[in-house]
């Protein structure tokens, strides 16, 4: 794939934004693997945060500690004159802000980022990609695109919220989901405020998706298509809210319509009803308004976002969405394997059996592992085994992998056991029942070669040594003889 020259804006925080900017400036950031860091590096913080929270404010206190380092681009200077700048732009611009949300006549500042890092940057920018409800690991991920104002991070202001507690119940939805949906309409009304001087288009993504390869040039391309038409946004995804990309001219008015009625709805209702108002008459029927609707918005075929997560920023929540029109990708890769008998103590989801997994056919798919938990392959015949290579993790569950998990052989030679126990063998050391330790999976890869002092080995065992998170997938087994 060619890579496309840009720039790279992120905004964090409790929610957060990232910004891929114009396809006219030529710096030689190589986004879509960047890009790509963000998504793996956001995936396993999220699925691995359990302390959410605390990992978020320890990031949000760094994130504070750098923005008032010195630095040669003056962050804490840009930050102040950015939330100045915010605050002038959001208040004029959105009278009616406290029309829809009394509560901010007791906080006049409350509409101003709490936390702003990177360098301030408006103009020449084409397209703002925002995420929601991430981890901020963003500092880890892409230090330097941080410092150099390819990334932003923001947070609103507590006061911002309202109240939550006296929200109605509708839809027969619970008093949580309520509160969820309606903080997603404030965060998202909030980031799209912030965002519209950035650039030029907009486009929703969250932090557990992925992309497809190429996705910013075929947004691009079907943008200049449709460039001189009527059309209120692009649907770059069929799911919800995701991959929805708008001019940053409709904002103000997209955002006006959501602060009118966030306590009512979800946002991709919202968005629905302001394609009816606009469009739809309602003397005729509903395929006449369907048919209206859809000259608003376009759907781009085929999907370019995918929902990865199980995992939602709602507890509870399973996110099983998956959209339709993604097409397929490379969820596996085979190998031929010695044969062997299998088995596990996890529990397999669906039909993504070990025993597909092993023959090449499929990924492997197991409920949360639990320390103690193990994958055996038993040789039907012993061998000498050369070497070994495991991937856990797919593109579409990149998270799904073993965390504190070690490779394990049984050696087939009593004496070399005792060899291993007595330390003798530096390759490796001595698991339980009589397995020998000779790897471990790193970020999601376990990989290497079998010393041949172990002779032939009978077994090999994935070991987990901690509870998981996360389900977890194989989606490359291959066992070199
Ligand atoms: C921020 O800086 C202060 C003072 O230098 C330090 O005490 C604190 O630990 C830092 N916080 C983080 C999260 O790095
Ligand atoms: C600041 O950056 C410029 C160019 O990026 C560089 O020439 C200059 O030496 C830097 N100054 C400091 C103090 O780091
Ligand atoms: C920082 O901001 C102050 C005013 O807020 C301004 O006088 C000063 O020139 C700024 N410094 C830089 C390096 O932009
Ligand atoms: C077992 O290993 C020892 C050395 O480690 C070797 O001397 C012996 O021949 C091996 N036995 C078999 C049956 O392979
Ligand atoms: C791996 O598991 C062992 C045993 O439960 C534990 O002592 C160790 O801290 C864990 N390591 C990591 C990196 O979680």
């Amino acid at each position: 794939m060619r890579s496309w020259h840009g720039k790279l804006f992120f905004f964090a925080g409790f929610v957060c934004v990232l910004m891929l900017t114009s396809w006219h400036t030529s710096k030689s950031d190589n986004l879509p693997s960047q890009l790509h860091l963000v998504y793996e590096r956001l995936l396993r913080a999220e699925q691995r945060g359990e302390v959410l929270s605390q990992e978020l404010l320890k990031v949000l206190g760094q994130l504070q500690n750098r923005s008032i380092a010195p630095s040669n681009i003056t962050i804490s200077n840009s930050s102040a004159l950015l939330e100045e700048r915010v605050l002038r732009r959001l208040l004029p611009s959105q009278p009616n802000a406290h029309i829809y949300l009394p509560h901010l006549k007791e906080h006049e500042g409350s509409l101003k980022p709490i936390v702003h890092l990177g360098q301030r940057r408006t103009g020449g920018l084409s397209l703002i990609i925002n995420f929601c409800d991430c981890i901020v690991t963003v500092l880890a991920i892409l230090p330097d695109a941080v410092r150099s104002g390819v990334i932003e991070v923001i947070s609103p202001s507590p006061h911002y919220y309202p109240d939550f507690s006296n929200l109605k119940e509708t839809f027969g939805d619970p008093k949580e989901r309520v509160r969820w949906r309606t903080k997603q309409n404030l965060d998202y009304s909030f980031l799209m405020l912030y965002a519209q001087s950035k650039g030029t288009y907009y486009v929703q993504l969250e932090d557990d998706i992925v992309a497809k390869q190429g996705f910013f040039q075929s947004m691009k391309k079907y943008i200049e298509q449709v460039l001189s038409e009527e059309w209120l946004f692009l649907e770059f995804s069929q799911l919800g809210f995701i991959g929805k990309l708008f001019r940053t001219s409709d904002l103000p008015m997209i955002v006006e319509f959501f602060l009118m009625f966030h306590k009512d709805k979800p946002i991709d209702w919202l968005l629905d009803h302001i394609l009816w108002v606009k469009v739809c008459n309602p003397e005729k029927d509903l395929k006449h308004c369907n048919n209206e609707k859809a000259r608003l918005k376009r759907a781009y075929k085929p999907s370019l976002f995918q929902h990865v997560g199980l995992h939602s920023s709602l507890p509870g929540k399973i996110q099983n969405l998956k959209d339709k029109d993604f097409g397929n990708q490379v969820l596996f890769k085979g190998h031929y394997n010695p044969p062997a008998e299998l088995s596990s103590s996890l529990e397999k989801y669906q039909s993504h059996t070990l025993e597909r997994a092993y023959n090449g056919d499929d990924f492997f798919w197991g409920l949360t592992p639990k320390r103690g938990d193990y994958i055996l392959i038993t040789f039907t015949t012993p061998q000498a085994v050369k070497g070994y290579f495991f991937r856990s993790g797919n593109i579409e569950t990149n998270g799904d992998r073993f965390y504190n998990t070690t490779v394990e052989v049984l050696p087939n030679n009593n004496s070399v056991k005792e060899k291993v126990t007595r330390g003798e063998l530096a390759c490796c050391k001595t698991s339980s029942d009589g397995f020998v330790q000779i790897g471990s999976f790193k970020n999601g890869v376990a990989e290497g070669e079998v010393d041949g002092a172990l002779g032939q080995i009978v077994a090999m065992r994935l070991h987990v040594h901690s509870d998981s998170d996360v389900w977890v997938l194989l989606s490359e087994i291959f066992i070199k003889v």
